[in-house]
């Protein structure tokens, strides 16, 4: 590796740009919802959902055709100057970087809409590079556009190399903002055998030892979730740089019950939020990413009654220290940010009552 100076690491990558950030907002993002920007009937429903999700991003890149990829770029410029987003954030997803599209797509989002554009999505990204070359991209435009805070950086996890670089992606720049799992194109790269887009399979399991010898008899099965290797690797990636992981897209829209599963897990595993496919997947989303109401009631019960924070206490004959002390305080400390957005959950929490 090239040396570069720590005190470095922290300078616009071009003069004029704004300074580098040296600490990532936790702003709420329990759910990105993905729209089409180039489909008038989705682009027109848009104004009416800020406010109902805390993220939402105008998707650029896959599942809007080629044909449209003019359309949708132009039509995402048109909604963010139209709409004033309020404390729901605008991402958008570019397309990928050894696409004809991508120069296009940063060059007229941040010139034009640069002030409203809280994060760039980069899809498809191979190792520290692609985050480097979108990095310095983003400061020249930034200081072309006048735009005043810096455009945060979100990377998508979905080929074998990203997998094998994911904490040199973590650590790649200061405008890393998280990274999210992309099972789709993940599957395909790896050449696993799943044609489902996230979610489990059948045919992932393992089975309970015959009973009494009957090989062919009822044994019961437990499905295994198939990315749970990579968003762990990806929860740490993210952890060790200070940045946020997320699941991905959960494709089978019907299927409401195994996408809260889903995403329960990523939440337990440390995610902070998932991509929402459809107006249905945003409540899902936003209940499980949100601590529940027993999670704040045990933990503030903990933080009361470990005191100064130090030693020992039994609880319900269950001890409690100053691990488990911190483990409450994720917790506690989640839900004083998403009630500082959410109203609801806000009357929620605030009607908890602490036993002793
Ligand atoms: C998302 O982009 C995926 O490929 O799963
Ligand atoms: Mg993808």
């Amino acid at each position: 590796m090239s040396h570069k100076s720590p005190k470095d690491f922290f300078a616009p990558l071009a003069v004029g740009a704004p300074a580098p950030l040296r600490e990532i907002p936790a702003r709420p993002s329990r759910a990105i919802h993905f729209f089409d920007p180039s489909n008038p009937k989705m682009a027109a429903k848009v104004p009416d959902m800020v406010g109902t999700v805390d993220v939402l991003l105008g998707n650029l890149e896959d599942a809007v055709k080629a044909d449209n990829k003019l359309a949708a770029r132009q039509g995402l410029v048109d909604i963010a100057k139209a709409t004033d987003f309020g404390k729901t954030q605008l991402w958008t997803r570019i397309n990928s970087l050894d696409s004809p599209w991508v120069l296009d797509d940063l060059v007229t989002l941040v010139t034009e809409i640069g002030d409203k554009l809280d994060v760039v999505m980069v899809p498809k990204v191979q190792g520290p590079e692609d985050i480097h070359y979108v990095d310095r991209l983003l400061a020249q435009l930034e200081a072309k556009g006048g735009v005043e805070r810096p455009i945060l950086i979100h990377a998508i996890l979905e080929t074998a190399r990203g997998v094998a670089n994911v904490e040199e992606i973590a650590l790649a720049s200061p405008r890393m903002q998280g990274i999210s799992l992309g099972p789709a194109d993940l599957a395909a790269d790896r050449k696993m055998k799943t044609t489902r887009v996230g979610g489990g399979h059948p045919g992932y399991l393992v089975r309970q030892d015959p009973v009494d010898g009957d090989i062919q008899g009822n044994r019961t099965i437990f499905q295994q979730d198939l990315w749970h290797y990579t968003i762990a690797k990806m929860v740490d990636a993210c952890a060790e740089a200070g940045i946020y992981p997320y699941y991905g897209p959960f494709g089978d829209i019907t299927d409401v019950v195994a996408a809260e599963d889903q995403f329960r897990n990523a939440f337990l595993l440390g995610c902070v939020g998932t991509w929402s496919l459809h107006p249905k997947q945003i409540e899902i989303a936003n209940r499980v990413f949100s601590p529940s109401v027993e999670d704040i009631k045990h933990a503030r019960r903990v933080v009361k009654a470990m005191g100064d924070g130090t030693g020992a206490v039994m609880l319900d004959g269950k001890m409690e220290d100053d691990a488990s002390l911190k483990q409450c305080l994720v917790l506690v400390d989640l839900a004083e940010e998403l009630a500082a957005i959410d109203p609801k959950l806000k009357e929620l929490y605030d009607t908890i009552e602490i036993e002793d």
